[in-house]
């Protein structure tokens, strides 16, 4: 068992401590905008806030993020309003499949949270998500975007 602290909730998940975070909340806690791309930390799929931080998911154990707080997705709106990263996403219309687009919202909000007036060079060095739809223009547009909002 281990005691994770998630979207603001404390969670039991029955799961070995070396299982990655990834599979704990997407399998145990049932949270799928966290997505499985690559396993191995290269795609971004996969990425949560821990701490405020962005942390690749697949990367990190269910033992090394006890006690932590973890963000996902499904925790980003407050109150029934989108986080300006989400604003930004549907006023830009962003997405195309889809897969990666939960990954780069939270690796924007986590560079936003670091700095929120980054450079086009704080971009390229943070947000290093993979799109195979090849949605990067318009991914760009969005951070400027919410950077504005
Ligand atoms: S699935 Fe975690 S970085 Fe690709
Ligand atoms: S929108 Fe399809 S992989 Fe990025």
């Amino acid at each position: 068992m281990a005691g994770l602290l998630v979207n603001g909730r404390d969670i039991e998940v029955d799961v070995e401590p070396d299982t990655p975070l990834l599979w704990a909340i997407r399998e145990n806690l049932g949270l799928t905008g966290v997505k499985y791309g690559c396993g191995i930390g290269a795609c971004g799929a996969c990425t949560v806030l821990i701490d405020g931080a962005a942390a690749r998911a697949c990367t990190v154990t269910v033992a090394d993020a006890a006690g932590r707080k973890i963000t996902t997705i499904e925790g980003l709106a407050d109150k029934g309003m989108l986080h300006r990263v989400q604003q930004a996403w549907v006023d830009v219309d962003v997405p195309q499949c889809g897969y990666c687009q939960t990954g780069m919202i939270m690796a924007v909000v986590a560079l936003l949270n670091e700095k929120p007036q980054p450079s086009d060079a704080d971009i390229d060095a943070a947000i290093t998500n993979i799109c195979r739809c090849g949605t990067f223009q318009q991914v760009r547009a969005a951070i400027h975007a919410a950077i504005k909002a």
